[in-house]
């Protein structure tokens, strides 16, 4: 984990929602066309789904090729089957996976589904590591400061784990579910320190119920509490966002 030294945050603010999408698309484009051997961190939730119909987009016209990249998804629910419309791997399948040129082999996401949750952490752990680490990580936010599954109160220094999730967290993901107790009460995530071995991140935040916490995370304390202000310490932190 990088503290102190050289810390470059830039702060792109968007028009609209489509234009939050649209820069991030070209951040996560630049990255592929440059390394083409890449190893994207990606991120399910309502916002990044922007993103990723560009990226399809500009696959569609032959602009970026997917081929050689490597994708790590940040989580998975535990206990909801990789066919199931609400599992993240379905969700991933459906927005992006399986409209680009990324290879099966090459797309990764923690089996929510094992028996042995502490082996699935660490199989991902050393596969993480097995790639050389994740070149850009796109990430969302949570209303509580959560990335990943990374709730307020998580240790910075955890590696992929698995987590009861807050009542919060269940009620903000209610909507692709039946009702917030169908939410799944745990799940796997990357940890902290992962995300912050990445070595570039691009954190999008969409609309007005987000630009408090996003403010906190960016300008306030570095605290657990709100686990997205760690990414103040990150080396090379790009944010996109609109209101
Ligand atoms: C999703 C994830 C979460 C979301 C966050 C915001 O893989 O790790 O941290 O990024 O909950 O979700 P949305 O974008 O739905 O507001």
């Amino acid at each position: 984990m990088t503290m102190g030294g050289h810390q470059i945050m830039k702060i792109y603010k968007t028009a609209n929602y489509y234009e939050m999408s649209r820069k991030a698309a070209n951040i996560i484009s630049a990255q592929v066309i440059l390394y083409p051997r890449s190893v994207l961190g990606l991120a399910t939730g309502s916002t990044p789904v922007g993103v990723y119909e560009q990226l399809i987009r500009w696959y569609d016209k032959g602009d970026i090729d997917f081929s050689q990249v490597h994708t790590i998804n940040l989580d998975e629910y535990c206990g909801v089957p990789g066919e199931s419309v609400q599992s993240y791997c379905r969700f991933m399948q459906r927005h992006f996976l399986s409209k680009v040129n990324i290879k099966p082999a090459h797309a990764h996401i923690p089996d929510g589904m094992t028996t042995d949750v502490d082996a699935e952490c660490r199989r991902y752990d050393a596969l993480i590591e097995a790639l050389g680490g994740i070149d850009l990580q796109l990430l969302g936010i949570g209303h509580n400061g959560h990335i990943g599954f990374n709730e307020p109160g998580a240790a910075f220094e955890k590696m992929t784990h698995c987590v009861a999730l807050k009542d919060s967290t269940r009620r903000a993901n209610a909507r692709f579910f039946d009702s917030h107790m169908d939410v799944p009460e745990k799940a796997v995530t990357v940890g902290i320190r992962q995300i912050m071995w990445s070595k570039q991140i691009l954190l999008i935040a969409s609309g007005k119920e987000k630009q408090d916490i996003l403010h906190q995370a960016l300008h306030g304390p570095v605290t657990p509490q709100v686990p997205a202000s760690i990414l103040q310490m990150h080396p090379r932190l790009t944010v996109v966002y609109s209101e």
